[in-house]
């Protein structure tokens, strides 16, 4: 072979070695091409055992190239094996590491609570049911005994919906209370009614005790022979359930258009046990009195009966409303300032629940 057939076989055993190290699929294939080209009986070796042949000059030069094609062979070997290990590591799957951890949100404590309120009512025989958030005026008013232009219509500061009226029903509102769902459920059902109304109310009225929107349940229990034991006994296993055993009720005399007797049920403070008084003799700052204002409640009045085509004669009922937001932040240790926080979605205050 003379010097320029060696540069030659040379520059091709370059091309070659470059062309199948670029092709390789592993690193064995990889040492098994580092062995075969620049092994110490490998081609590139081969090669160079000839330069005993050359004159000085060539020597020199065929040395430079030499080292030239074992440094581009070597520089090749190193970044295929590099490209393969990567490979690796993209298919590698390392079953026990520990995953990836998601924030896992949960829900809203009001619905928490409509849950739990449900729950309770149904394991004695209500029956959850939901009626129209936009209500005729006649469900939510003159069926319960609240004709048009009745002063009592003040308390519930309505929203009125810009639409036509009904011919018999009136306007339609936002229902601002969960009755409206009482005399529906009459002329959905007859005798006996046990029914728990759970639904969003709206009234005109916004500060640290009320939200425009909020929520209400409703009891309604019609048969034969339904007495105001029956609406106590029903209050108190719901507090005893919802705020724990210790806790009782009591009815004080009310108001109400649609209920006759009508009261104000009140709880008694699980801080204080409706003491009114701390351990320590200072007054519960939680409750000043002992007791929480929490429902209204009465038996049903027999024009509502009527209204509902129940005869009052047959039948009696009681009836109970109250409020879920204002009933849940009264459970213990839950003390909210401000009712509104808990529509202001701030993650500080719905992670705490
Ligand atoms: N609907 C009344 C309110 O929103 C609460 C209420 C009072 C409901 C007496 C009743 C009841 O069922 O009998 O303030």
């Amino acid at each position: 072979m003379n010097y320029s057939q060696m540069r030659e076989s040379l520059l091709n055993l370059k091309n070659e070695a470059i062309a199948l190290i670029s092709d390789t699929k592993g690193q064995k294939e990889l040492e098994r091409l580092r062995v075969v080209y620049l092994g110490r009986k490998g081609k590139v070796n081969k090669l160079a055992s000839g330069i005993k042949t050359l004159i000085d000059s060539q020597k020199k030069e065929f040395g430079l190239l030499l080292n030239d094609t074992k440094s581009a062979i070597q520089q090749s070997l190193k970044v295929e094996a590099k490209r393969i290990s990567e490979q690796r590591e993209g298919d590698w799957l390392d079953v026990t590491l520990p995953s990836k951890h998601l924030p896992l949100g949960h829900l809203h404590p009001v619905t928490l609570a409509i849950k739990e309120v449900a729950r309770i009512f149904e394991r004695i025989g209500f029956t959850r049911v939901r009626y129209p958030e936009v209500e005729w005026d006649w469900f939510a008013f003159e069926s319960l005994n609240m004709p048009q232009g009745h002063p009592a219509r003040d308390e519930w500061e309505t929203f009125f919906i810009d639409a036509p009226s009904h011919s018999k029903y009136g306007a339609l509102v936002l229902t601002p209370h969960t009755s409206s769902g009482q005399v529906r459920e009459m002329h959905r059902l007859k005798p006996p009614i046990r029914m728990i109304n759970i639904a969003k109310c709206y009234r005109r009225q916004q500060d640290v005790t009320h939200t425009i929107m909020f929520h209400q349940f409703e009891g309604l229990v019609i048969d034969v022979g339904i007495s105001i034991q029956h609406l106590k006994g029903t209050i108190d296993h719901f507090a005893k359930e919802f705020y724990g055993k210790g806790v009782t009720s009591r009815l004080r005399p009310s108001h109400f258009q649609f209920t006759e007797p009508s009261f104000e049920v009140d709880f008694s403070c699980t801080i204080c046990e409706g003491t009114g008084k701390r351990k320590t003799g200072k007054r519960c700052r939680y409750c000043k009195s002992g007791w929480h204002e929490v429902a209204g409640a009465g038996m049903v009045h027999p024009q509502v009966l009527k209204a509902g085509g129940i005869d009052p004669e047959e039948y009696t009922g009681f009836a109970f409303g109250m409020g879920v937001e204002r009933a849940y932040t009264l459970k213990p240790g839950l003390k909210l300032d401000d009712i509104r926080l808990i529509y202001q979605n701030d993650l500080r205050l719905l992670e705490q629940f």
